[in-house]
């Protein structure tokens, strides 16, 4: 039997660093079957491991080719998985098996949020225990391949390298598994400016080490003009080796920045498309007023604690002279730094944040004097620093009153603030940090967000950082969106003091605030203009907007870009360069195929349409709820191809392959112990993808080897089980994917026996219908049918009854009807994906 089937591809979407992981791993066999053990023990091997990454105006698009080849004497299972940023969208994916190409395609999602919610709940346990790049997400794809073939699989993506502290960075993970003959690395660098500052460091083996400073001794760097570059890293075997025994792992980093010809910024046009990057130079950054709110609650004790106290200290010594700052701390209650009252009255208060003296009403919050708010001076540093010295962790998460009292600092206007040298107060900046949920007095996260967006009068910027998994950052996330900032997750590990300077240090400089970009508006098509209006510039980052120019030619686009800067008001021009890009001499492809600045745009419009979405209120949850920046989203992905949070990527998976041992499917024939290739583990990452499946529409089929299908129910990928919905179900297979199986909200179903059906009689034959159907006698082997829809409109395989008896007809025959089926002429029923045995 041969049944098409379709292959979903797992992306999780969990946690900054571009990676890419490629491992293949055989399915290990059942272990009834020892006589092919030692056949099966030949290890698929990748041969070729190649990484092309294309980078034009900061926009890259990264190829991966891995080809490998299954030198055993059975066929088996290989497994593709890349961790790439979170950043960037997966754009194309294809595989070619015994000379024959399947393309993947970009389809809808079609169960939104609830399940993203699920597997980020779900894949927040997982995902702890497997290791996964930061600010990654995870790609999985497995496919079976016959004795001594092999496959390649091509995988693209797509990302506009963002400008932090005067860098760019692509970064690419690589973790083959294995030393392969063919690895090499390239990255092609065309910027229409000089490139400078270009560098790659060494392999940055582990998160968690800072390759600062390093260089990457095996990297070639080739400046083939001054705006354009080739970085080649191929390392032989043994230099493969020398890294580990299992070959190349690590991130492999190349940063570079580039000159900036006009303070106007650059404005690049491109067939009928436009980006302006703006990053002027030479400015003297504006003062500002940063208010820490800070979370000491229980859950902050031990090495957290530690790491903020550090972090503090560092950022206290970094601070601008001529700043201002305030401290708040928030536990049971809210209490803030005041360096004017006495060293007992300050512990008294700092007692006060964690008492539980106070019940849910709350503690009426200290009042916000000018005294809190303290110039940054060196004797001030030094009180602050003892104080952060003595911060302990206690009691519980007040981040409501936590945020109040720091909006209610920021909005304070006196006049210390006011005698600044550009007319303007110091910008009012709060960095916000919490390591979990909100559980005293107010705690509902809408309602914090609504309250403290209404209270936020003066436009403050909240920075949320989530240290940690615990942290809700959803609700962090709209929270800053909502209040002219952005969030961070914070990890929790060695360097997490590290991640905390850092991420200050990005945002330590404003150098302009209330940026708008103004082009002339009959040049550009109305509704397509990407953000235009940006709360703050900081030092050692960029702005960039993108547009469809209106005209079908590429035309001189005109405007200005104003701003406040430590000298009050600035307007800055700018002027086009016009790419001519194809060459003229080229004639365009009969077909429209998007330039590189037309993807640029459309990538960036997604990006900031799924941010305004996920400001929005309304319940993100239901599935039935839309609005049209998702909607808006949604179609631009369709069109560009691009795997975001509304779209997901089906492969069609070349049937199963006929080489099946006899003994195998034997055992297929009842769940549990596994088909053919079923069972076990592809990925190599068990219970880590699988738990994130969120990504994936579950819409189709068996497969979903590659989650890890160690679980019984996931009898099948081989061939003949049911399979299900793309991401396993498996149940109970250490939680991996489980639950959260792609076909919508529902549960799985649990399975009888044949002896539970009340109206089928003893000899398990009957005729419905003129057509005489018999029940499948038990020697038959499990098998999937045609595909179909169950009455409840789920997907599902026509399979022999005695392998799927729903509890939903045990008792009557009429229903049983809408199940009815033809398996190879036996009675067979319509079966969900989402069927289990003894559940
Ligand atoms: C996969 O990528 C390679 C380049 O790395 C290319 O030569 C090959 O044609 C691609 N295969 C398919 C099927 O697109
Ligand atoms: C192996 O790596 C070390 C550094 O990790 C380096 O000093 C040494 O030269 C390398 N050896 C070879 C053969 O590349
Ligand atoms: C655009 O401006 C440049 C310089 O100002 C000029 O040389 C060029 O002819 C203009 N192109 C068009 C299409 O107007
Ligand atoms: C601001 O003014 C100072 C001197 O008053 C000058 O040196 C500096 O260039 C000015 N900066 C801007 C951005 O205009
Ligand atoms: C979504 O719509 C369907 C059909 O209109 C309805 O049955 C279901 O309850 C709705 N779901 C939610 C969460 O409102
Ligand atoms: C799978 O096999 C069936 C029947 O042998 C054939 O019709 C179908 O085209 C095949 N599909 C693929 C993707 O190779
Ligand atoms: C099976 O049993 C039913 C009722 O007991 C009877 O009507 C039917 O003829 C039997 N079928 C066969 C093939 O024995």
């Amino acid at each position: 039997m041969q049944v098409l089937t379709l292959f979903v591809v797992l992306l999780c979407y969990r946690s900054a660093a571009a990676s890419l992981i490629i491992v293949p791993e055989p399915v290990q066999q059942s272990t009834a079957v020892s006589q092919d053990a030692a056949e099966a023990a030949v290890k698929p091997y990748m041969h070729y491991f190649h990484v092309e990454s294309d980078i034009k105006y900061r926009y890259a698009k990264t190829l991966a080719t891995t080809r490998i080849e299954n030198p055993a004497n059975v066929a088996q299972e290989v497994s593709f998985t890349a961790v790439l940023p979170d950043t960037a969208y997966i754009s194309g994916f294809n595989m070619e098996v015994d000379g024959k190409v399947y393309v993947a395609y970009v389809k809808e999602k079609e169960a939104a949020q609830k399940e993203y919610d699920d597997a980020v709940e779900h894949g927040q346990t997982a995902g702890q225990v497997v290791q996964t790049a930061r600010d990654s997400n995870r790609f999985t794809v497995s496919v079976n391949v016959e004795s001594n073939k092999e496959v390649i699989f091509n995988l693209t993506y797509e990302e506009l390298l963002t400008r932090r502290l005067e860098l760019y960075s692509d970064v690419i993970n690589l973790n083959p598994g294995q030393v392969v003959s063919d690895f090499s690395v390239t990255v092609n660098i065309e910027e229409s400016s000089n490139i400078r500052s270009l560098r790659v460091p060494a392999l940055k083996v582990d998160e968690e080490t800072s390759v600062e400073g390093t260089t990457n001794a095996l990297a070639s760097i080739e400046m083939t003009s001054p705006n354009t570059a080739v970085v080649k890293f191929t390392p032989t075997p043994t230099e493969q080796q020398n890294v580990s025994a299992n070959g190349i792992i690590g991130q492999f980093i190349v940063e570079y920045d580039v000159d900036r010809t006009s303070d106007g910024g650059e404005v690049l046009v491109n067939d009928g498309y436009f980006v302006h990057f703006f990053s002027p130079e030479n400015l003297k950054p504006l003062k500002k007023h940063v208010t820490f709110v800070l979370d000491l609650s229980g859950s902050m004790m031990g090495r957290p604690i530690e790491q903020l106290r550090e972090a503090m200290l560092t950022i206290l010594d970094d601070l601008n002279s001529g700043d201002f700052f305030s401290i708040v701390l928030f536990s049971q209650t809210a209490q803030v730094w005041d360096p004017t009252i006495t060293d007992d009255e300050m512990d008294q208060r700092l007692a006060l944040v964690g008492s539980y003296t106070y019940d849910q009403e709350g503690f009426p919050l200290p009042a916000a004097t000018p005294s809190v708010i303290v110039k940054v001076t060196d004797k001030h540093i030094q009180k602050a620093k003892t104080f952060i010295n003595k911060l302990q962790a206690t009691a519980s998460t007040d981040i409501y009153d936590g945020l109040l009292l720091g909006l209610n600092i920021a909005n304070l206007n006196p006049k210390k603030l006011q005698n600044q040298p550009n007319g303007k107060q110091p910008e009012p900046i709060i960095i916000f940090l919490t390591d979990g949920l909100p559980n005293v007095h107010i705690y509902d996260p809408d309602t914090i967000v609504s309250d403290i967006t209404k209270a936020n009068t003066k436009d403050a910027s909240i920075y949320s950082l989530a240290l940690g998994y615990s942290a809700d950052y959803d609700f962090l996330k709209k929270l800053s969106l909502k209040n002219s900032g952005f969030s961070r997750r914070i990890y929790e590990a060695a360097d997490t003091a590290l991640q905390l300077t850092d991420f200050y240090k990005e945002i330590s400089s404003p150098l302009l605030a209330d940026v708008e970009f103004e082009y002339t508006p009959d040049q550009v098509e109305d509704g397509t203009l990407t953000t235009r209006v940006f709360r703050r510039l900081f030092a050692g980052s960029e702005l960039v907007v993108a547009g469809k120019l209106r005209e079908e030619i590429d035309i001189n686009l005109t405007g200005d870009v104003t701003a406040i800067s430590i000298n009050g008001t600035i307007t800055y021009t700018f002027e086009a360069i016009i790419i001519q890009y194809p060459p003229i001499d080229i004639p365009p492809p009969a077909t429209h195929t998007p330039s590189n600045m037309e993807r640029l745009w459309a990538y960036l419009t997604i990006q900031q349409l799924l941010d305004e979405d996920s400001a929005l209120d309304y319940d993100h949850n239901n599935k039935n709820l839309t609005s049209p920046q998702k909607q808006q989203a949604l179609n631009l992905a369709l069109d560009y191809s691009f795997v975001t949070s509304l779209t997901s990527l089906v492969v069609v998976k070349p049937n199963e392959t006929n080489a099946v041992d006899p003994h195998d499917a034997s055992q297929a024939d009842s769940y549990g112990d596994g088909g053919i290739n079923a069972g076990t583990g592809g990925s190599g990452y068990p219970s880590s993808a699988d738990s994130d499946d969120r990504y994936d529409d579950g819409a189709e089929g068996p497969g979903a080897a590659e989650d890890g299908g160690d679980g019984p129910g996931e009898a099948g990928d081989g061939g003949d089980g049911p399979g299900e919905g793309g991401d396993g179900e498996g149940p109970g297979d250490g939680g991996d994917g489980s639950d959260e199986g792609g076909d919508g909200e529902e549960a799985s179903v649990c399975l009888k026996e044949l002896d539970d059906i009340a109206w089928l009689p003893q000899n398990h034959s009957l005729v419905l219908e003129q057509d005489t159907l018999e029940a499948a006698g038990l020697s038959e082997i499990d098998q999937q049918f045609s595909e179909c829809l169950t009455p409840s409109g789920d997907n599902g395989y026509c399979r022999h009854l005695e392998y799927c008896v729903l509890n939903t007809f045990t008792d009557k025959l009429e229903d049983f009807i809408p199940y009815k089926c033809d398996a190879g002429g036996y009675l067979g029923v319509c079966c969900p994906v989402t069927a289990i045995p003894d559940c």
